[in-house]
């Protein structure tokens, strides 16, 4: 079972100013699609604490998977795509790519999320968009492949059997 941890980047969610849906909603569609939810962080929008956070949870292989929501956006402090580039090793263009253009079917507001993703040490990072909504359809994109890259990662599969 693989482990996730989710950040929700948020400035008023940090403070209690806002009641977090979209990581809930994370948590219960990786729960039912057999991930197992290790701990869920709110986060303000400061690109040294995301990093931070991501650095801690990657430096001691405490999680497979970290899904952030929130802070890809065009406003100023919309800066989790930094963050996380700051602090990954390889790039995963694929996840985000197909967020995206999967999601213009849906709203052509999905071209404004910069989110990224990427590998650092053992653990895929994934930044997915704000909302609910947002989230919902954004994992339904990645979930078919996303088993499959995290046993290569974690040295479970080596061979992409047909
Ligand atoms: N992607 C999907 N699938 N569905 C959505 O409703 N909203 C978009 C986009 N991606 C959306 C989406 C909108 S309105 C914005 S502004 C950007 O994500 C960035 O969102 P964020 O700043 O909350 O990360």
């Amino acid at each position: 079972m693989f482990r996730v941890g989710i950040i929700v980047a948020s400035d008023k969610g940090a403070i209690g100013e806002r009641v977090d849906a979209s990581g809930e909603v994370i948590r219960e569609i990786m729960v039912e699609n057999g991930y197992q939810v290790v701990d869920k962080v709110i986060v303000p929008d400061e690109m040294e604490l995301l990093a931070k956070q991501m650095e801690e949870w990657t430096d001691r292989n405490e999680i497979d998977l970290i899904l952030t929501t929130g802070g890809t956006g065009f406003a100023k402090r919309d800066v989790t795509p930094e963050a996380t580039k700051s602090i990954i090793e390889k790039e995963v263009p694929g996840f985000s790519e197909v967020m995206r253009s999967e999601s213009m079917k849906i709203t052509p507001k999905a071209m404004l999320s910069r989110g990224i993703s990427g590998i650092r040490n053992y653990t895929l990072i994934i930044n997915m968009p704000g909302s609910p909504k947002a989230v919902q359809e954004s994992l339904g994109f990645i979930l078919p492949a996303l088993d499959h890259g995290l046993k290569i990662l974690v040295g479970e599969a080596s061979e992409c059997a047909r």
